[in-house]
């Protein structure tokens, strides 16, 4: 009996996560990276948790999905860990926001209405308290709130594990197969042109992130309204031993991510650019003044890294996910700044959806549907 074949364009761990879902159940996964696997937006994120920290306002469908993905994370890592030996980083700090100037202060409270409001679980907390979690603060942090349910993974530990994973699993990966278009003949997905190839597909599944929408082949009017956003980073080293700062920290420009072998990823501008990749003076000094700003004692780190990668941005800032107007091609796509925190969630939901044919009522709003 030959197996049906899910072919999944992108390999970071949107696309890994589900290959490796789809194999544990029996299918037959292909998956295409344009690069090597999973450096992509998934290999550029911080690796925040923060369904909580990042709620805005009109996200009604959006709280509820994140907070789903969010409980699944302790579950998704020991699996994952059992699975393949690997350590993906998970660690329940916690995450702190804090106003580092007095202009903030308004900002910083009005985060924490909003998110009472919606009772979701944060603490406010006086100097005193902040000084005690954080004790390298600068005096000019004098207010903040906790979020005691937003932690943080290591994502590139995590796309590592997700690739061991599939391999274990058998799923057939291919690095530095760039799909350029997508043939389609009488509404249906026929082939996939990679390279200087072409390949027969009977279940296609487009998890490109950022370059979901401009894959060739789609007609306009059907392809996801997806389109990149940039963000540059910057990572210094602490003393792992005794390190600048123990808590995920936000402000309202920045946030800054302490990883347990001292490293501190500091990200993220937010920028429509489209697909320019350079960083900016401009980019990089915003992010190490105001690093600065919440935690003088940076000065004296050494730097280890600085990058841009590109979020995966939908229309609504919300995923695109299931069906699409051509038949046996599926949307996996739109995570904007959730793509790893959402990963559990998006591998049990799109490998739901291609198995029963369905999406779970938690991802039903998610659809195409809700542009027309
Ligand atoms: N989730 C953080 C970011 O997108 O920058």
């Amino acid at each position: 009996m030959t197996r049906k074949s899910i072919h999944i364009i992108g390999g970071g761990v949107a696309g890994l996560g589900l290959a490796w879902r789809l194999a544990q159940a029996g299918r037959r996964a292909i998956v295409f990276d344009k690069g090597a696997i999973g450096r992509s937006a998934s290999w550029a994120a911080a690796g925040m948790l923060a369904a909580v920290i990042e709620a805005e306002p009109g996200e009604d469908a959006l709280i509820p999905f994140v907070l789903e993905s969010q409980s699944m994370w302790p579950e998704f890592a020991k699996e994952l860990q059992a699975y393949t030996g690997l350590d993906v980083g998970y660690r329940e700090t916690g995450t702190l926001f804090v106003a580092a100037e007095r202009d903030d202060e308004g900002l910083l409270k009005q985060r924490f209405d909003f998110l009472k409001a919606r009772s979701l679980p944060v603490e406010w907390l006086e100097r005193s308290e902040l000084r005690k979690r954080e004790p390298y603060f600068s005096p000019r942090v004098t207010h903040g709130f906790y979020s005691a349910g937003d932690h943080q993974v290591d994502n590139r530990a995590l796309v590592d594990a997700l690739h061991a994973a599939c391999k274990k699993a058998g799923v057939e990966l291919h690095a530095n197969a760039d799909v350029s278009e997508i043939k389609i003949s009488n509404g249906q997905a026929t082939h996939i042109v990679i390279n200087d190839g072409i390949i027969a597909v009977e279940n296609l599944v487009l998890a490109a992130g950022a370059w979901s929408g401009s894959i060739k082949g789609v007609p306009l009017e059907a392809l996801p309204p997806v389109f990149p956003m940039k963000g540059q980073l910057v990572a210094m080293q602490m003393d792992v031993y005794q390190p600048l700062l123990k808590h995920v920290v936000w402000t309202p420009q920045i946030y800054m991510v302490p990883r347990s072998d001292g490293r501190l990823i500091v990200g993220a501008t937010l920028e429509d650019k489209g697909f320019d990749a350079s960083l900016t003076a401009g980019g990089i000094l915003h992010l190490l003044r105001k690093t600065w700003e919440a935690l003088p004692g940076m000065e004296e780190l050494p730097l280890l890294e600085t990058w841009a990668g590109f979020r995966p941005t939908s229309r609504d800032d919300a995923p695109i996910l299931g069906e699409s107007a051509i038949k046996n091609l599926s949307f996996m796509t739109g995570q904007h700044r959730h793509g790893i925190l959402m990963t559990p969630l998006l591998a049990a939901a799109m490998s739901e959806y291609i198995i029963k044919g369905k999406l779970p009522e938690i991802a039903a709003p998610f659809t195409m549907q809700r542009f027309k």
